[in-house]
């Protein structure tokens, strides 16, 4: 892994452009729970049964019950872990300019990158589904369930349900950096879930190298990556950034 992370490390460190795919595993060691896998949230439910948007719109009480209520728990605690604070560090080294994510806990901001792209939208924020006023989670009373605006109307996360559509700012913006960008790190997602797994193919066929990190192979290991490091993703973004400041 040493070797790799060297590697990774002068690759970052040569580039002109890097953009960044975090997934799910990015934030397991902030406590937050993976969707694929063992211990993932799809082993405990069927995701079609709490989250897709006809089963919200069908019984908002139990997507609320069984998924959401838990998510802001979640989500509430996490704070930003080894991956997040390198992925600032690479900004603030010059080193990173945008983040995609998949994920919807604003963890990265938190940690101080500056340009992220939330792909699957953003838990921060609900919105009504009948007048579509937007309030900060945090201020959302959630004494009952289902939340209800001032208007009546049923608060939702402001995430993307199975079955919706992307934000389409964030799915033309991600795809012109992942165009743009001359090496793209891949960093905790199985690469399952489309369209944020063409990222990579994308980002590869205008000509960047691709680096994985993550425990597991994937989908995009050795197919689409260069190269996989094969590890936790906090350990290794601190040692990749570590190896860049001894570099610079
Ligand atoms: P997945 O749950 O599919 O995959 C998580 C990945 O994280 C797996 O490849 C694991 O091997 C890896 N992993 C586990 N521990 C890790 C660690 N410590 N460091 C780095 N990687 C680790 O999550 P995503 O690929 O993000 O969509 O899933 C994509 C989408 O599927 C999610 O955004 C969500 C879900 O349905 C929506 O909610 C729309």
């Amino acid at each position: 892994m040493d070797d790799l992370i060297k590697k990774a490390a002068e690759d970052l460190s040569g580039a002109k452009n890097v953009t960044a795919l975090t997934g799910a595993g990015a934030s397991i060691e902030s406590g937050i729970p993976a969707f694929r896998g063992k211990g993932g949230l799809w082993e405990k439910y069927d995701p079609m049964e709490v989250a897709h948007i006809d089963s919200f719109l069908q019984d908002p009480v139990k997507v609320w019950n069984l998924l959401i209520k838990d998510m802001k728990d979640v989500i509430d605690q996490a704070q930003p872990n080894d991956c997040h604070k390198g992925l600032a560090k690479l900004e603030d080294l010059g080193k990173l300019k945008t983040v995609i994510t998949q994920n919807v806990d604003g963890l990265h901001q938190m940690a101080g990158n500056t340009d992220v792209i939330e792909f699957h939208g953003t838990f921060a924020w609900q919105r009504c589904m009948e007048c579509n006023t937007h309030v900060e989670t945090r201020h959302v009373d959630i004494s009952e369930i289902p939340p209800r605006c001032d208007c009546g109307g049923i608060f939702r996360p402001n995430v993307i349900f199975f079955g919706e559509m992307i934000p389409q700012e964030a799915h033309w913006r991600s795809h012109q950096v992942a165009t743009e960008c001359d090496v793209m790190l891949v960093i905790g997602t199985s690469g399952v879930v489309q369209p944020a797994a063409m990222m990579p193919v994308v980002a590869k066929e205008s000509g960047a190298k691709i680096i994985e990190i993550n425990p597991e192979s994937t989908l995009l290991t050795g197919e689409i990556s260069d190269y996989l490091i094969k590890g936790p993703a906090g350990d290794v973004m601190k040692g990749i950034v570590a190896q860049i400041e001894k570099m610079d």
